[in-house]
């Protein structure tokens, strides 16, 4: 079943959630090709005065993604929230998306992201700023609420439709939980029955079966796959196909990782350039080789090469020296 987010139709129920520091515009774009029926991109600070720094134009760059192109905002003062919406709208942001879940201290020391839920009147401020600043749809991302006795989430989301928002995910902890114990997903199930427009669910989502079970247990119209997807940006298909047709898709093979990887490095020293490029780049290579036994001393020295081209190159190597042993084990 496709899912409505205003005008846009969304036609996989499974999304990429944002990460800071991940979910760049290349790592969108890999995720769109994987099957992701939508991206968000990283939260962009609503304080527009910090816009000019380089890791924030990188933000702000949306050039040639597909639609809808849904953009994050955070802060905690209504009327640089709207502003911020505005000045994305007018960059290309198709959706914005409001950040109430992200609990990172640089976020909540200004009151924003999921530090905001303690105080409604203020998240009911923010959403009806945003909503009237601009003509897109605006989507809200919440934890189920402050703290495991404070799980405001079912009323938070009564509100933000009320207000008017157009989808919501919510991630299964609350923001004194961190990033501890296992997501609840009970909460999401309530808020599905108290409201009409799409929720998302989301939190240690990392198969299709598992994704097969949180969309049967909360009613949810969709999954959001955030730390499942580091290294691993084809789960989107295999979630995707799995929900479609009850199968699973095999595992892609070591000849079709190494061309994903090999592409999303080359995107990634496009982007950002040789020298910032190379040092995102272990991150993301790194991820991918965890998910590869007998990976270790190769990321070891991967980690140490400081050119585009030797990683290019050592990343070709690696795969072609396994690919030519499996071939002759075989
Ligand atoms: C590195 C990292 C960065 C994140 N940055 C954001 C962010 O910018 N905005 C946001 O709403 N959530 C952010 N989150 C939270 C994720 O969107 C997601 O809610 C959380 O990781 C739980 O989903 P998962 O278990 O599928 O990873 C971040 C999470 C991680 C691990």
């Amino acid at each position: 079943m496709s899912i409505a987010i205003g005008p846009y139709i969304i036609d996989q129920p499974v999304i990429l959630a944002p990460m800071a520091g991940v979910t760049d515009r290349p790592f969108r774009q890999l995720c769109r090709e994987l099957g992701a029926g939508l991206v968000v991109s990283e939260m962009v600070t609503s304080d527009t005065r910090l816009w000019n720094s380089r890791k924030s134009r990188l933000r702000l760059d949306h050039a040639g993604e597909t639609a809808p192109i849904s953009v994050q905002i955070a802060g905690g003062d209504p009327e640089m929230m709207a502003e911020a919406a505005r000045e994305n709208v007018r960059r290309g942001a198709q959706i914005i998306d409001i950040n109430m879940g992200c609990p990172a201290k640089k976020v909540c020391k200004k009151a924003a992201g999921s530090a905001l839920l303690r105080d409604e009147k203020l998240v009911a401020d923010i959403l009806e700023a945003v909503v009237q600043s601009v003509s897109v749809p605006v989507t809200l991302k919440i934890r189920t609420g402050w703290c495991p006795d404070s799980r405001n989430g079912v009323a938070v989301a009564r509100m933000a439709e009320d207000i008017g928002i157009s989808a919501l995910a919510v991630h299964g902890r609350t923001r004194a939980c961190g990033y501890h114990g296992q997501a609840e997903f009970d909460t999401i199930a309530e808020i599905v029955r108290e409201v009409k427009i799409p929720v998302f669910a989301n939190g240690d989502i990392t198969s299709a079966e598992r994704a097969r079970e949180v969309l049967d247990y909360t009613g949810a119209a969709a999954v959001m796959i955030g730390r499942a997807a580091q290294g691993r940006p084809w789960i989107f298909r295999e979630i995707a196909h799995y929900l479609a047709t009850g199968e699973r898709l095999p595992e892609p093979s070591l000849d079709e990782v190494r061309e994903i990887l090999l592409a999303h490095l080359g995107e990634l020293h496009r982007f950002y350039g040789e020298l910032m490029g190379v040092r995102i780049a272990r991150k993301h290579v790194g991820w991918y080789l965890k998910t590869l036994a007998g990976s270790e001393s190769f990321r070891k020295t991967f980690f140490q090469l400081d050119s585009a081209e030797a990683q290019h190159a050592s990343v070709h190597e690696w795969f072609e020296r396994r690919i030519t042993r499996g071939a002759q084990a075989a």
